[in-house]
């Protein structure tokens, strides 16, 4: 088993890899993998093989891929199940089946990805996938609750259309999700004042109803608060995403909202047990005073008057003490005085101010610049991704969580 001591067990991946037909999508996260840095090393099972050849990963993940054959004909030495789980920091099972979720709960070890599981002491990834029926079995639930209860992160099937041909929950996360919880893994070591915190993030634009077809929204993308969720999570944060654009198969907890009101309610049942509040949703101020139940026609009409009524300042609302709470302010102009005033309105502990009439930043774009405002002073962070972005965010609640 020479090779495997060469490697940095810091930046060293297991991932085992069962026989599911999500297993396509094993080699994107291998790929994946070695672009974020880290050292995949493969182990597989026999019915891996019969879908994807050993070769295949070998080639993505630049390393031999390890299995029975390897552990039993002398490559290995006696030991490689001992030997792999040494040399990693990190095990992830991606597909992982419903006979591989069997037997890592109940401790089988009848092949070297069993044994390697059973023989590792950091931290397990599961990307379950399945037909929904076999998916919901009391067996396979039990067994998944079983894993969870222990400290293996579970992450959570995608609904649609499945390999057999059904409808329902039980294709495989993304190869983006199970990176993410990889990576999270791995800062987990290093663990900052969000760890363990309860993080609710609210994004997108709301959608107030006019009649049945018909609605008053904005332009919100969610991007900011969706990478601000991703790197609350990535500090080891429970997260919570109430948002108008739901993203799929998130490796945290999720609810879809449309209107400001539905956002409140979603929001007040969240923030009860959560320790931060991160407001990135643009919320609409007014709201139609009718919710008509038809469709308004347009008939003889020339025009047409609504009257707007004001919504729930959900912001201004969940203020209690133990709650950090984040605002954001989408200013016409490089108004700095507005968000200010905002920030002292609203009571919160810091605001984030950006211009939506700067080039090429805010509202749909994947770049934002963005200044600050904290008790302590003002921090401007230059054009950069919104996720540089949310990084400095996180940083800064970490301080106000600190202080
Ligand atoms: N916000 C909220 N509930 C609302 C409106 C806004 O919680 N009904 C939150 C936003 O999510 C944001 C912050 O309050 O974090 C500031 O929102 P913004 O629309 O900039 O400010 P307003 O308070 O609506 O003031 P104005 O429209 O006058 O700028």
């Amino acid at each position: 088993m020479s090779g495997l001591h060469d490697v940095s067990v810091a930046r060293t991946v297991l991932v085992g890899v069962t026989g599911g037909i999500a297993i396509y999508k094993s080699v994107e996260l291998v790929r994946g993998l070695v672009k974020d840095g880290l050292r995949p090393l493969v182990v597989t099972t026999e019915a891996a093989q019969r879908f994807v050849m050993p070769l295949t990963f070998a080639a993505v993940s630049q390393a031999p891929v390890l299995d029975d054959q390897s552990a039993w004909q002398g490559s290995g030495g006696w030991f490689q199940h001992i030997e792999a789980a040494r040399a990693a920091s990190v095990m992830v099972v991606a597909p992982a089946t419903a006979n591989t979720l069997a037997k890592m709960a109940t401790g089988i070890a009848d092949n070297l990805l069993t044994a390697t599981y059973l023989a590792f002491r950091g931290p397990v990834i599961v990307a379950p996938t399945m037909n929904w029926a076999m998916h919901q079995h009391d067996a396979t639930q039990h067994n998944l609750r079983l894993l969870a209860d222990r400290g293996v992160e579970v992450l959570p099937t995608e609904q649609g259309e499945l390999a057999c041909g059904e409808e329902g929950s039980g294709r495989m996360a993304s190869p983006e999700t199970i990176r993410l919880a990889v990576r999270r893994a791995l800062a987990a070591s290093a663990r900052g004042p969000l760890a363990g915190k309860r993080v609710v993030v609210t994004s997108g634009g709301t959608r107030e109803r006019i009649d049945a077809v018909r609605f008053i929204g904005n332009r919100s993308s969610g991007k900011m608060g969706r990478a601000l969720a991703d790197e609350a999570y990535l500090r080891g944060a429970t997260v919570t995403l109430v948002t108008t654009q739901p993203p799929t198969g998130a490796a945290y907890d999720v609810v879809s909202v449309e209107s400001a009101a539905e956002m409140a309610a979603a929001v007040g049942d969240a923030v009860r047990s959560a320790d931060v509040l991160v407001m990135a949703a643009a919320v609409a101020d007014f709201r139609p005073a009718v919710d008509e139940r038809g469709k308004i026609e347009r008939g003889e009409r020339e025009t047409l008057t609504l009257e707007l009524v004001r919504t729930v300042d959900i912001l201004a609302s969940t203020a209690r003490p133990g709650l950090y709470r984040v605002g954001f302010a989408a200013e016409a102009g490089p108004r700095l005085d507005r968000a200010r005033a905002k920030k002292a309105a609203k009571g919160i502990d810091l605001l984030v101010f950006n211009d939506i009439l700067a080039e090429g930043v805010g509202i749909g774009s994947d770049e934002n610049e963005i200044t600050m405002l904290t008790a302590e002073g003002e921090v401007h962070v230059p054009r950069t991704s919104k996720a540089a972005c949310a990084h400095a965010v996180a940083d800064q609640i970490e301080k106000g969580l600190a202080g």
